[in-house]
């Protein structure tokens, strides 16, 4: 064969691989074929030395105190996430649990696991009536709800491995708003109101609830709230986990028939993990291992669109959603299947993550054409699995050290029971275990045997706290909030600052996709898709689903010039602040 005949059954052969099934409707066109939406401007929080991105602004200018008295980024973590237990009350919290990623100025890394654990007492049917039936609410609302909380041993034991100021001084500027006060922003006072309901059920006697509405700007106080604080300040994990507090909660957990025990408190330990490793486009990807299904999920994700020319394609056009939508719908099927707490069994981590085994995933999608999730199932032969509220912070401190933390009550104030006498509010992340094999949870997300309920054990998380770097340097800091919108919203947020170039806010505020497998639906945030491209993929099969704004997803870029670029969720209070 000739060079010219060699390069036409190369042309011809290519043509074959990209030409759509008869049945498909190949858009026409040059504009037709790219449809990208237009990428909103938005202008970023830059700093010189460090920065602070948090959901609320006072917890974000504490995490800049701390770090202007000399702390470090793990010093001004605790202080974050102590003070937004107490300005975030929807999320942030002393009564719940979380992920944090570090990496170090040095090169060194960890994952913190300071998840929730199901109490003692509970056991794989707990939210099942007689005829195997899901009980309505029962592992959402109340004190059933509720894990073994993880926040302050967590906190405890991250200060006590890389902290540098006194464990009393990151803790005390919480004590104080605390009992300060501080005033209602105008989404917080709409978030007590529409939670009067609950409040006035199961914890009538807390801070939260008051005779007529909360406005915005009203001052909220917080004394018992303080008081748990204080002791956590003189006791470190001890006034949490054993003491006056931990006899508040057991007594709270008698008077709701909750579960948690003395011996359930002192007996939580966070765990070390060790952080996963991939790789994206030149830049080395750090997230969290199982328990969360998001690091695993994301590297997936990663793996499976490395290959498309996302960027060509254009922003949120037809063929990159396409892409996007048939990646997400595999790897949240898997998710289903294979992932659950790898201290209950065994997680394939290291085979979802092989390349060859996404690359065949990928093999399925049709070119021009929705592939039906009703068709999608895990993918076969791996070894089986035996046996709207959270939060997120990112801090690069002056000398580059990084943290990405996730954190949360699961649902918005959890299960709604503050601890009387102590002032927080307890989660109800039980909900995150699969209560019964196929029935979807709060999130819409189906698990199985992997995710089923067992004493101690930790229930599956989709957060997804992210770090990048590029060569040896650290590149990028993410992660939100979500449920399980998380894993995607921490990639298209990866996405459009590394495919699409954006900055650091707009990567943020830009509108968002979603899909997880079932419901076999793509959410579709106002602005995200031009309607012209929703025409073109819902001839292509897809089912669009508008839906209201989600996530809360944080950003720090570093620039080239080592300046550090932050975004801040619009969607929330959040707020980006350094120096
Ligand atoms: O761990 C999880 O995946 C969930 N409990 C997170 C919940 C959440 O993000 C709610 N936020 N809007």
């Amino acid at each position: 064969m000739n060079r010219s005949a060699f390069l036409l059954l190369l042309a011809a052969l290519a043509a074959c691989t990209t030409s759509p099934p008869a049945s498909s409707s190949r858009p026409t066109g040059t504009a037709a074929a790219t449809l990208a939406a237009p990428v909103p401007a938005a202008t970023p929080v830059v700093a010189e030395h460090a920065l602070v991105v948090s959901a609320h602004p006072e917890a974000t200018r504490i995490g800049v105190e701390m770090l202007q008295r000399g702390g470090n980024a793990y010093d001004a973590a605790v202080a974050v996430q102590f003070a937004l237990a107490v300005a975030l009350p929807a999320a942030g919290n002393l009564g719940g649990g979380g992920f944090l990623l570090y990496r170090g100025a040095d090169g060194q890394e960890g994952a913190l696991d300071f998840r929730e654990t199901a109490p003692a007492a509970a056991s794989r049917d707990m939210y099942l009536d007689k005829a195997g039936n899901v009980i309505p609410d029962l592992s959402t609302l109340g004190h059933r709800a509720a894990g073994v909380p993880g926040t302050v041993a967590g906190m405890w034991e991250l200060h006590q491995k890389r902290g540098q100021l006194p464990w009393r001084d990151v803790v005390e500027p919480a004590v104080q708003l605390a009992m300060q006060g501080l005033k209602l922003t105008e989404k917080e006072a709409a978030g007590l109101n529409r939670t009067r309901a609950d409040f006035a059920r199961f914890t009538p006697a807390s801070a939260y609830l008051k005779a007529s509405s909360w406005q915005a700007g009203e001052t909220i106080y917080h004394p018992d709230l303080a008081r748990t604080l204080a002791y956590i300040r003189d006791q470190g994990r001890n006034g949490f986990y054993t003491g006056p507090v931990a006899r508040l909660i057991v007594a709270e957990m008698q008077r709701g028939q909750g579960l948690i025990t003395a011996a359930d408190l002192a007996g939580y330990r966070p765990q070390w993990r060790t952080p996963l490793h991939g790789r994206y486009r030149g830049y080395e990807v750090l997230t969290f291992p199982p328990p969360s299904s998001g690091g695993v999920a994301l590297l997936q994700l990663l793996q499976m669109l490395e290959p498309y020319n996302l960027r060509a394609a254009g922003w949120h056009s037809p063929q990159a959603t396409h892409w996007l939508t048939e990646a997400q719908r595999r790897v949240y099927a898997d998710r289903a299947t294979y992932l659950g707490d790898p201290d209950f069994g065994r997680v394939p981590v290291a085979q979802l993550l092989e390349p060859a085994y996404n690359q065949r995933r990928m093999a399925s999608t049709l070119p021009y054409r929705a592939t039906p999730s009703a068709q999608v199932a895990a993918g076969p032969g791996l070894p089986a699995y035996e046996s709207d509220q959270t939060t997120h912070y990112n801090i690069v401190d002056a000398r580059g050290n990084a943290v990405s933390c996730t954190t949360t009550l699961n649902g918005a104030y959890g299960s709604k029971v503050v601890v009387a006498g102590a002032g927080f509010l307890l989660n109800n992340e039980m909900d995150d275990f699969s209560s019964k094999p196929g029935t979807p949870n709060a999130y819409g997300l189906v698990g199985g045997t992997a995710n089923a309920i067992a004493p101690g054990k930790r229930m599956l998380s989709s957060m997804t706290p992210a770090i990048l770097t590029r060569d040896k340097k650290l590149a990028l800091v993410v992660g939100t909030p979500g449920g399980s919108t998380i894993i995607t919203s921490v990639l298209q947020a990866i996405l459009n600052v590394v495919d699409y170039g954006q900055n650091a806010q707009q990567a943020v505020s830009a509108p968002r996709l979603h899909h997880q497998w079932l419901p076999d639906q793509l959410d579709v945030e106002a602005g995200a898709l031009l309607p012209a491209a929703q025409d073109t993929l819902r001839a292509r099969g897809y089912q669009l689903n508008s839906r209201n704004a989600w996530g809360r997803v944080e950003v720090i870029q570093v620039l080239p010039n080592g300046q550090l670029e932050g975004g801040a969720d619009p969607r929330g209070d959040d707020t980006a602040a350094g120096y």
